[in-house]
């Protein structure tokens, strides 16, 4: 085959067959493709798109282009995927969970990708914890534990990291069709049952508008499912933080309050993490009201605490923490209020702001290369509609000294507009399966 012709077919708005696509991932893992030609692939299929089958055949392609995970397990191997959003810590909530309700969730996560968290640059707030396992030992703590939180091996889709990499440097990340591919040929290669999308819309997410959240959202279900992996997709709001903590340590924190079995600390975080796995239960053939009473027990009966502190431990962390959480989670020296400047309601909240205020504290990367401080963030931040009077408190932000807290307390400030009453919309904008 030849990388030159399934360029100029992309080009030419027609969709190389399924063995050119499973060739050309090959090429980009083993490097027979050139940068050059994986430039000019990524730009050719951002301009005139691949159609649906072309989508599948490039996601099993890049899947497939290298270790494909196999279970032989007692239960359905589960997981979610995220599009990101700010104060989205579900993953550490409901892979637990998941995994008391008799699953297994070989999780494979990202980092914090722009004004998004991710979830290993959580998990590693908590000290000890080691995300880079090997193969066996994702194996070994999925079957013991029932979950692995972890970073992907470069032997799972590398076909992706050398295409994420051009894609990076040639303004050709933004494309339904390769955002699709890049993000299911990681989560695929874990051999899932079954597979649950968390589409984020609004402020907060990099779909901002329902419109593209329910393209890719579209995208990623059919493709997913066409290429074998029993899928459903919750398009869910992120016009405001989903937990109301943002920065990693701070948000562990919410996850340990939800996982102790209090709701409240964050009631659209455990809303959200409970839809996701009823749906992936109810996936399973369960019902709609006997998998939401499991998923709620697992929560109430601290079940999911039980294999969240076991994960923890088996991943090198501390073997207390279901206990003793607070104090090993790492605090910032710096901590107050930012007020709100005038009265009125809470109209809107720019949660890419908030998000981007997390990294000018120190708690998300500029550069690849930035080291996180796990310590820094908000706290305590207000939802929606609430009301406040002058000098009232928006949130509480933590920094790591008073210079930095004082120059990003103004952008905090900024990122809530106090107006009008208004009423928040669903957390849950509509379900695809
Ligand atoms: N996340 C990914 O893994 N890939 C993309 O292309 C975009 C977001």
């Amino acid at each position: 085959m030849d990388a030159r012709a399934i360029i100029a077919a992309v080009r030419d708005h027609k969709t190389p067959s399924p063995e050119e696509l499973a060739w050309f991932a090959r090429g980009l893992a083993d490097k027979s493709v050139s940068d050059a030609q994986a430039g000019a692939f990524a730009m050719a299929v951002v301009l005139n798109g691949l159609d649906e089958q072309g989508r599948i055949a490039l996601t099993e392609g890049m899947r497939d282009s290298g270790d494909v995970l196999r279970w032989d397990l007692p239960g359905p191997v589960l997981d979610k995927h995220s599009t990101g959003g700010v104060g989205d810590c579900v993953s550490l909530i409901l892979a637990p969970v998941l995994a008391a309700c008799g699953a297994y969730v070989p999780m494979i996560s990202g980092r914090g990708l722009g004004h998004t968290g991710g979830t290993l640059d959580k998990l590693e707030a908590i000290p000890g914890v080691n995300i880079n396992v090997s193969e066996q030992q994702l194996r070994l703590i999925t079957r013991e534990v029932g979950c692995a939180i972890v970073s992907a091996t470069s032997r799972i889709a590398p076909a992706d990291r050398r295409l994420y990499a051009v894609r990076d440097v040639t303004s050709t990340v933004e494309s339904v069709d390769l955002i699709t591919a890049s993000i299911l040929s990681k989560k695929l290669a874990a051999g899932l049952n079954s597979l649950v999308l968390d589409i984020k819309c609004g402020t907060g997410a990099f779909m901002k508008t329902p419109q593209n959240a329910i393209a890719l959202a579209q995208a990623l279900v059919t493709t997913a499912n066409g290429a074998g992996c029993r899928t459903a997709g919750l398009i869910t709001d992120m016009n405001e933080p989903l937990a109301p903590a943002l920065g990693n340590a701070l948000e562990v924190a919410v996850c340990m309050e939800v996982l102790s079995g209090n709701t409240d600390a964050a009631p659209r975080l455990y809303e959200l993490t409970v839809a996701l796995c009823t749906q992936l239960l109810m996936m399973q053939g369960e019902d709609n009201p006997v998998a939401g009473r499991k998923v709620k027990d697992a929560l109430r009966s601290g079940a999911a605490m039980e294999r969240f502190a076991h994960m923890i431990a088996a991943m090198g962390g501390p073997p207390d923490m279901a206990q003793d959480w607070p104090t090993h989670l790492p605090k910032a020296p710096i901590v107050g209020e930012v007020t709100a400047a005038t009265s009125g309601h809470i109209s809107a909240i720019n949660g890419e702001a908030l998000g981007l205020a997390v990294v000018a504290l120190g708690g998300g990367r500029q550069v690849e290369t930035d080291k996180i401080d796990p310590s820094v963030g908000l706290s305590d931040v207000i939802g929606l509609g609430a009301h406040v009077n002058r000098g009232d408190p928006l949130c509480v932000l933590h920094a790591a000294d008073e210079d930095t807290a004082i120059s990003v307390a103004e952008k905090v400030r900024a990122a809530f507009t106090i107006g009008e009453a208004t009423t928040r919309g669903p957390l849950i904008l509509e379900g695809l399966a």
